[in-house]
């Protein structure tokens, strides 16, 4: 039986829902933000998650893939290595991990037309910020229960020079405890990343959307309030190059403490 504490976050966690949906609107460059869907392609279902998993959807959220709606957003050119970042509309007001995509166009195809059927990897993960015995989790990017509203991490100085997809990916696991609960909400920037020094490396280990989660894992069925979670694996593949996680959220304007930070600091 949950706890009365447990089942009264849960109930809690339950009426906050539906005002607690938010957006990627916005991607931010060496600590700039630009405009609200400058870069990063519109949704069409508001600012409502996606669950379904095997759904195109997860690729880059609903509209993402439309014609109108790729032809609207522009593509902006960064440094392998410079600071980037998501502003979000509101509050990522819901528990779970945050994580960064990119999937390179084929050669000949940019961006803006790129429909993201090719190859992910993961470049950046923020999940728990502390375990609190008895009492469950404590997520980087929800700490305290008050959601972040925007963050950064490092491009890889190694990533190869293309025309890309960067995808912000938050999945909110406050409803995840029965198959199909879980929300994932996600925005992709369009990128042509360029890179004098590029060496050669090969990002991996990659993904396709929808195929990178079944549903089943871990991290996406799983009952936050009862009993208490004592660990966390994110759904997907380990961060390329460094196969890290964050347990801080770097925010835009402050000094960033790294993308591998130790839980509990
Ligand atoms: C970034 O987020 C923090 C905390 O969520 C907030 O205080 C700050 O105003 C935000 N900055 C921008 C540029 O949105």
């Amino acid at each position: 039986m949950p706890s009365l504490r447990s089942s009264l976050l849960g109930i809690a966690a339950a009426l906050t829902g539906v005002s607690a949906h938010y957006n990627f609107e916005s991607l931010v460059v060496n600590g700039q933000a630009t405009g609200p869907y400058e870069y990063v392609r519109r949704t069409t279902n508001s600012n409502s998650p996606i669950e379904d998993v095997q759904s195109q959807n997860m690729i880059c959220n609903q509209g993402g893939l439309d014609a109108n709606i790729r032809a609207a957003t522009s593509t902006r050119t960064v440094q392998a290595g410079d600071e980037l970042g998501f502003l979000v509309n509101v509050d990522l007001g819901h528990p779970g991990p945050l994580a960064v995509y990119l999937s390179r166009a084929p050669d000949g195809v940019s961006a803006q037309d790129y429909l993201g059927d090719g190859e992910w990897f993961k470049i950046y993960a923020l999940t728990s910020r502390e375990i609190r015995p008895n009492v469950g989790i404590d997520w980087a990017s929800f700490p305290n229960s008050v959601g972040i509203r925007n963050f950064t991490f490092t491009l890889p100085p190694q990533t190869p020079p293309g025309d890309y997809l960067l995808r912000a990916e938050h999945l909110a696991i406050h409803g995840a405890g029965n198959f199909g609960g879980a929300q994932f909400y996600m925005g992709c920037a369009q990128l042509t990343i360029e890179n004098d020094n590029y060496d050669g490396s090969i990002p991996g280990p990659t993904v396709r959307f929808p195929g990178a989660y079944t549903g089943y894992e871990p991290g996406i069925l799983v009952n936050i309030y009862w009993p208490p979670l004592t660990s966390y694996e994110a759904p997907g593949p380990l961060t390329w190059p460094n196969r890290c996680e964050d347990h801080t959220a770097n925010l835009v304007g402050q000094q960033s403490d790294g993308d591998c930070t130790p839980l509990g600091s």
